[in-house]
């Protein structure tokens, strides 16, 4: 019996200035404590822009919200010369819980290899932040039926050298590509599929009990009407969500899954 909490987690991408994600947040706490919301039972995060992290701490610590929030990228640095870089040490003293790794699109725009996610998630562990480590494949790959060997190939690749310790708190996203943004939802089945070999994998890395306890997060248009069927497979343990994670009584129905 899987002892693993259900993280609903919103990636604003860049979307909501420091203003909008103040009213965001508020409306999204009001809304979740209207439904009577139990936060120990899903776990609730935002993932703002690097320029809204200093007001969502503000408001989180001032008005002690059971929301939780991270930063959609880190450097691989700690200090230093690296104009434009956000490093590890600024996200915790920011309150910062998580930090998203490796999402399709940095992968995609800005050339982000395995080898330099993999130096992130070093960085993360480094100052006490837990990675949201993101994989999944693009459509020529799922329609080479390919999908799990080269997902599972990510995780194998930015995990090298982490050691048990630290993985046991990561938390995995399995982001198809071809599902982001697109309204092209994967079946249930689909989702599953990857998530349970990604389980696999990190078994095969670390151990049975570490991989029973590793969440394990599917994203790509995910939405109120379509986010029971997909938490009803095995090894999916919440959502990564884009779009629907930006209006806060439609994330906030994600959140309450378990009350649909
Ligand atoms: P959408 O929910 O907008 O498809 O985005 C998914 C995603 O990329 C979350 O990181």
């Amino acid at each position: 019996m899987s002892k693993r909490i259900p993280m609903m987690a919103g990636n604003w991408k860049m979307n909501m200035d420091h203003v909008q994600a103040t009213q965001l947040v508020q409306k999204l706490d009001w809304t979740l404590k209207d439904g009577k919301h139990d936060f120990g039972v899903v776990e609730v995060v935002v993932l703002p822009p690097f320029t809204d992290l200093r007001t969502v701490q503000t408001m989180v610590e001032g008005d002690k919200l059971d929301i939780r929030y991270g930063a959609q990228d880190i450097s691989v640095y700690d200090d230093g010369a690296y104009t434009g870089e956000i490093s590890g040490p600024m996200l915790s003293k920011l309150g910062c819980s998580y930090v998203v790794i490796g999402h399709s699109e940095r992968r995609e725009y800005h050339q982000e290899s395995d080898e330099l996610l993999n130096k992130k998630v070093e960085a993360a562990y480094r100052n006490g932040l837990t990675p949201i480590l993101c994989c999944g494949e693009g459509l020529e790959i799922r329609k080479a039926g390919h999908q799990v060997a080269h997902t599972v190939a990510q995780i194998e690749a930015d995990l090298k050298g982490i050691p048990a310790e630290q993985a046991a708190s990561i938390v995995i996203a399995y982001e198809p590509i071809w599902a982001i943004g697109t309204g092209e939802v994967a079946t249930p089945e689909d989702a599953q599929e990857v998530c349970a070999a990604i389980r696999a994998k990190l078994a095969e890395l670390y151990s049975a009990e570490l991989a029973d306890g590793v969440r394990i997060l599917y994203g790509g248009s995910v939405k109120s009407d379509n986010v029971v069927g997909i938490m009803a497979k095995e090894d999916v343990d919440g959502a990564l969500v884009g779009g629907a994670s930006l209006k806060a009584e439609e994330f906030a129905k994600i959140c309450m899954f378990t009350t649909a």
